[in-house]
């Protein structure tokens, strides 16, 4: 397919295909390796507190971490104190950051409580007179990330997108649920394509569920969307960017990555965990991000049982050399993952325009799962 060229502003992004913010694991080291693997046209912080940036909290200053190689970057800000979101956007754009992107989306109670995430879709002038006054102090473009509105009777994304083109926000990010329905149901990509209609000039990116680059082709041409953002994909599959970007322009699916590949890609990742946060802490944090690339790799009960007790990289090396002995019971002569073991890609989980939440979904789905942490409620 036609891919269109993606810019917010004047930035122009190499691939029209962005890595979405997860609290508690789009930090410096998964960053640098979707950016290694390839594709990728914009990656983003998890959520930082204004408010903390600007009172140089440590843990805030440690989300906005970054390196030469970890470009171009966007930080997501959240906060509804329009000093504070105006003084941390001149600061994050002080020291380079390609983008600042508004979060709009997040249903953690703590968040909404003081006015900012999900909370902002429901007042729209308020929400639009904060954004300008950000658009307003820097040069850089600002951004807002929503879902499609509070519940199924308030789908307010589309009449914010268009308030927030007004006051000159570059692009608009949605993700195709509501707050209410967190991460059930299928995403509506009806919803998005309002969002879509509602604007005249800026890129509309859409998100939420895509797996595969077959999912994503689906989200552009469905929608009418410019580009797609992908959360928890990337986290199963670092490679998505590379394989859609492959897709779209060819048409052509590249194979899976091996096991050796993806085995090589996941000790990188724990190297730059350790490089950014120290062995102790690094490892620890690998505990939840090991058991990701397991989902890819046939039987892995062994690794997963091993990952959540790794203290030190010789323990991770341990568990890798002892786990590879035991995955070759479920290898055919070839080295290859016997068929019954080989995991199955996820199937679509989008509702099309005229269908509703009852309709059956084409192919019997399995659930895309939705990583814990500090955010329990994403
Ligand atoms: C663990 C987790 C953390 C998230 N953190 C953020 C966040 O900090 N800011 C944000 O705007 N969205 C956040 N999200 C939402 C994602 O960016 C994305 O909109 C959502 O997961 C749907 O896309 P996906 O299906 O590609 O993951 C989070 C989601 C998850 C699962």
């Amino acid at each position: 397919m036609e891919v269109r060229a993606l810019a917010f502003g004047r930035l122009q992004l190499a691939t029209p295909l962005l890595l979405s913010p997860l609290a508690g694991y789009t930090n410096l080291p998964f960053r640098l390796v979707i950016r290694e693997v390839g594709g990728v046209g914009l990656c983003t912080t998890d959520l930082v507190n204004a408010r903390s940036l600007l009172e140089k909290n440590r843990k805030a200053l440690k989300l906005i971490e970054t390196s030469a190689l970890d470009t171009p970057l966007a930080v997501q800000l959240f906060g509804s104190v329009p000093e504070e979101m105006v003084a941390a956007t001149k600061m994050l754009e002080e020291i380079g950051v390609a983008s600042v992107d508004v979060n709009m989306g997040c249903p953690v109670r703590k968040v909404c409580q003081v006015g900012g995430g999900s909370a902002m879709m429901t007042e729209l002038g308020r929400t639009s007179a904060l954004v300008r006054r950000m658009v307003e102090a820097v040069k850089i473009p600002v951004t807002c990330k929503m879902r499609l509105g509070w519940d199924d009777d308030n789908l307010t994304a589309p009449d914010l997108a268009r308030a927030l083109e007004e006051v000159g926000v570059a692009a608009i990010m949605v993700h195709g649920r509501t707050r209410q329905q967190g991460f059930e149901g299928r995403v509506n990509l009806a919803g998005i394509r309002r969002v879509v209609e509602a604007v005249r000039t800026i890129p509309v990116i859409g998100n939420g569920d895509i797996t595969t680059p077959e999912a994503a082709r689906v989200m552009l041409e469905a929608t009418g969307c410019h580009g797609v953002s992908i959360g928890r994909g990337a986290f199963y599959n670092p490679w998505i960017f590379s394989h859609t970007q492959h897709y779209l322009l060819t048409g052509e699916l590249l194979p899976e990555p091996r096991f050796a590949e993806r085995v090589k890609v996941m000790s990188r990742h724990l190297d730059l965990m350790v490089e950014v946060f120290g062995e102790a802490l690094g490892c620890t944090m690998f505990r939840k991000v090991g058991p990701w690339y397991a989902k890819r790799f046939g039987p892995a009960s062994f690794f997963n049982k091993g990952i959540v007790k790794i203290g030190t990289r010789d323990d991770y090396h341990t568990l890798l050399a002892a786990y590879i002995t035991w995955r070759e019971q479920f290898l055919d002569g070839e080295g290859n993952l016997l068929p019954k073991f080989s995991p199955q890609p996820h199937a679509l989980n989008f509702r099309h325009e005229g269908e509703d939440e009852d309709t059956p979904a084409v192919a019997k789905r399995e659930k895309i799962l939705v990583p814990s942490g500090p955010q329990e409620l994403w």
